[in-house]
């Protein structure tokens, strides 16, 4: 066990930890945060995707000691009030289905307007590789260009 940091969505907080264990089991067991969702567990699916110091990671493969002292942002840190722009177009869209992987979808996508506000039908693809096994894929790429055009990106 070891006492780690970790500073979550602008919080800092300790915890008492082994540090080979992966962030989402943190996020979720530990700090009772569960919008992050656990899929496979190995890096696959892209249901436990978090940002770190801005960009998108999988957190089911992310050691929890490799992050202490960095920026975590997880799906309730994204905007306080639930109204990040992409939060209101995946609702405009109508984009999620049973639901499971939309958090993991809205954090991989909120990186990419970070890093490419205005994203080409090939950025998308290139990014959202998260799988969703309802077939929202049309969807979110609808969705994304609505929020781009909103401004997402800024
Ligand atoms: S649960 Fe992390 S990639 Fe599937
Ligand atoms: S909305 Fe059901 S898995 Fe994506």
């Amino acid at each position: 066990m070891a006492t780690i940091t970790l500073d979550v969505n602008g919080r800092k907080q300790q915890i008492d930890v082994a540090p080979e264990t992966p962030l989402l089991w943190v996020l979720r067991e530990t700090l009772g945060m569960t919008g992050t969702k656990f899929g496979c567990g190995r890096g696959l699916c892209g249901s436990c995707t978090v940002h770190i110091d801005g960009g998108a990671i999988r957190s089911c493969v992310t050691p929890v000691e490799s992050v202490a002292g960095k920026k975590i942002t997880t799906i309730e840190g994204l905007s306080p009030d639930r109204n990040h722009v992409l939060q209101c177009a995946w609702i405009a869209e109508e984009v999620p289905q049973c639901g499971y992987c939309q958090s993991g979808q809205i954090m991989t996508a909120a990186a990419l307007l970070t890093r490419k506000p205005h994203p080409t039908d090939d950025d998308i693809d290139g990014a959202m590789i998260n799988l969703c096994r309802c077939g929202t894929y049309v969807r979110i790429r609808r969705a994304i260009h609505r929020a781009a055009q909103e401004g997402g990106g800024k």
